[in-house]
Parts: structure tokens; C-alpha cells; sequence
């Protein structure tokens, strides 16, 4: 059985639907979510690790995923709480497991890329088959505008004009279920993108074409941009965190991609515009209206 974690977030609604016809279960914290994903679940909270050891009875698979960076002083709660799941089910006897972690996930990294490194090393560490996901940004952060935003509705960012090859979650979702079921591929690592980059510009007009209204994008030095987001409410020291890694994806990090997609499903991967059409309904009520947000 495939114990699915995350399982309500935007890349484990789309692994549910693609292991249809498995033995799965979803881990959730809430019984209504369990209800509306439609699939057998398990009630359960990473910071509850009776509940984490008691959803790995009969589970041999895991998808490991949980929400990002957190704006706390310390280690990040991730770290701690993907912590308990390895250790549960190491405990267990799982076999295998794939977990999402984030492209670039390396040792002092600031935020979730220092945080994923140290589960990385953790689950690699752990005697478990591991397989791991490292996918650019989600093309879903676009999706219900998860953004920052000028007083006008525009996006705002400290990208200057440089790209991010952006990757759909159902995409991701699609890569995590060939590796649960039809090639384990244990031990590898797999940088997913999609199969274009774009600057956020261009994802600016893309998205205005779909929200009816005109949206652009206007770029700040990562300074003012860190300073904006303090006077939005976010902590100073992770507002500077954020800016910081803005102003890394500003020298083109995100920019390559890879044939991982396509190597794994056998298909290449989704376009912004395939995504864009798929969500146009939520991406329409989201960013229609033109006072958008003005905060993350
Ligand atoms: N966003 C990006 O562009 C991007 C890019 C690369 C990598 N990543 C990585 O992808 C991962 C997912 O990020 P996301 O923000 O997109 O996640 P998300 O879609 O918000 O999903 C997070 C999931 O974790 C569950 N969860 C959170 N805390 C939990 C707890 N204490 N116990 C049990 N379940 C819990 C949530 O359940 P509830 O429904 O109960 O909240 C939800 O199902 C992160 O590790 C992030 O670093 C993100």
C-alpha cells in the first residue's frame, strides 16, 4: 500500500488522481479533506508522531511531502517533521520512498533548500530505497496568485528579466507515480522542469490574456523587494531570506531544463499554456479583479 503525505496539497491532489486504481492512502489532517479527496485516508499530523507510526500499518510506499519554508528563527519545521516519517518508516518496514524536495537543495542553503538538503541526507542515511524530486518553481504558484503584488495588481518580484523553467505539479505528481509503481528507479535524484522558461514578463502577459485584465510585472532591486515584503507583514530576517533566493533565481537558476519529465512519464511536459487553459476558471476569479492583493 502507497501512503500518500501531502496528500491535499497541490501536487498530492494530482498523484491521488494519477494512482487511481492502486492501493493508497491519503494522510491528512482534517477528515473533510479525506472525504472530499475521495480515496481510503488516515488522519494523522506530522507534529503527532503516534499518528505518523500508526498510518505506516500495511504501507510499503510512501510520497513524502509537506508545506515550505516557514518564517521561524532555526531549523525549519519540515526538517523536524519529515524527519518523523523517514524514522516511522524505517520503523515499519517500508521499502521505498519518494519525497519532493527543491531543485538546488544543498548543505547552509538559506530556507527549504538548506532545510530539504538535510532530510536528503537523512533519508539517504536511512537505509530505506529513496527516490528524489527536485522540481524548479511550480507553475501552481500562479495559479491562485501566491504572489506579491503591486497596489495596481501587478506582479511583483526581484527576478529582473531572467527565466524559470517552470513545472506543472500534476507533472511532478505524474513522475512521483511512475516511481511508486512502474520504475522504482531507487537511489537517483530527478531536477524536474518544465519544457520552456520564461521570464515574468511573459508570464505576466500570459496570465493577462486568461484574467481579462491587464497585469504586469515590475521588478525590485532585491533590497527594496526584501523591504516590501517586511512592510507586508513578513518577519525582516525571512523577508531577506526570500529576497536573497529572488535575487539567486535572478542570475538564472531556474533558467535550464531538463528531459526528467519525459524520462520518467514517457511524455514530454506540460507548457505554461496547457496549465494556463486547465486553470482558467481559477486562475480568472483569482486575478480578475484589479485591486488583486497587495501582500504574500
Ligand atoms: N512552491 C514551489 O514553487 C516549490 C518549488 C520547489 C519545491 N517546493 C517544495 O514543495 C513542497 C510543497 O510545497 P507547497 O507549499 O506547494 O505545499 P502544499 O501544496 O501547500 O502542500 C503541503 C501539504 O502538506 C500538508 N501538511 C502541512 N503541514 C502538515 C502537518 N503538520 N501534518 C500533516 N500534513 C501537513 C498539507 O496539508 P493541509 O491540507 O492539512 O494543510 C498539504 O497537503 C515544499 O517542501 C516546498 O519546499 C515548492
Amino acid at each position: 500500500m502507497i501512503l500518500i503525505t501531502g496528500a491535499s496539497g497541490s501536487i498530492g491532489r494530482h498523484l491521488v488522481h494519477h494512482l487511481r486504481g492502486e492501493e493508497i492512502t491519503a494522510f491528512v489532517r482534517d477528515p473533510a479533506v479525506g472525504d472530499e479527496l475521495g480515496c481510503p485516508y488516515v488522519v494523522g499530523d506530522f507534529d503527532d508522531p503516534e499518528s505518523v507510526a500508526t498510518a505506516m500499518t500495511g504501507v510499503d510506499r510512501v510520497f513524502l511531502n509537506a508545506g515550505g519554508a516557514q518564517p521561524v528563527t532555526g531549523e525549519q519545521p519540515m526538517v523536524r517533521q519529515q524527519r518523523v516519517v523517514i524514522d516511522a518508516a524505517i520503523e515499519a518496514g517500508v521499502e521505498h520512498i519518494v519525497k519532493v524536495s527543491v531543485w538546488h537543495a544543498r548543505e547552509g542553503a538559506k530556507l527549504a533548500e538548506g532545510a530539504h538538503w538535510v532530510i536528503e541526507e537523512h533519508l539517504k542515511a536511512s537505509g530505506l530505497a529513496w527516490s528524489i524530486l527536485q522540481p524548479s518553481g511550480f507553475m501552481q504558484n500562479f495559479r491562485t496568485g501566491a504572489a506579491v503584488f503591486t497596489e495596481n495588481g501587478d506582479i511583483l518580484g526581484a527576478y529582473g528579466d531572467s527565466r524559470v523553467s517552470y513545472v506543472d505539479c500534476s507533472d511532478i505528481a505524474a513522475c512521483a507515480a511512475a516511481l511508486l509503481t512502474v520504475s522504482p528507479r531507487a537511489g537517483e535524484t530527478f531536477v524536474l522542469t518544465g519544457p520552456e522558461a520564461l521570464t515574468h514578463t511573459e508570464i505576466a502577459a500570459k496570465l493577462s490574456a486568461v484574467a481579462g485584465r491587464e497585469i504586469g510585472y515590475v521588478d525590485l532591486p532585491a533590497q527594496a523587494f526584501a523591504a516590501r515584503l517586511a512592510s507586508n507583514g513578513l518577519p525582516a530576517r525571512f523577508a531577506q531570506d526570500v529576497a536573497a533566493l529572488f535575487a539567486e533565481v535572478a542570475e538564472g537558476r531556474l533558467a535550464p531544463t531538463t528531459d526528467a519529465v519525459a524520462d520518467l512519464t514517457g511524455r514530454p511536459p506540460r507548457t505554461f499554456d496547457d496549465f494556463l487553459r486547465e486553470n482558467a476558471e481559477t486562475i480568472r476569479e483569482s486575478w480578475s479583479g484589479s485591486a488583486a492583493r497587495v501582500s504574500l
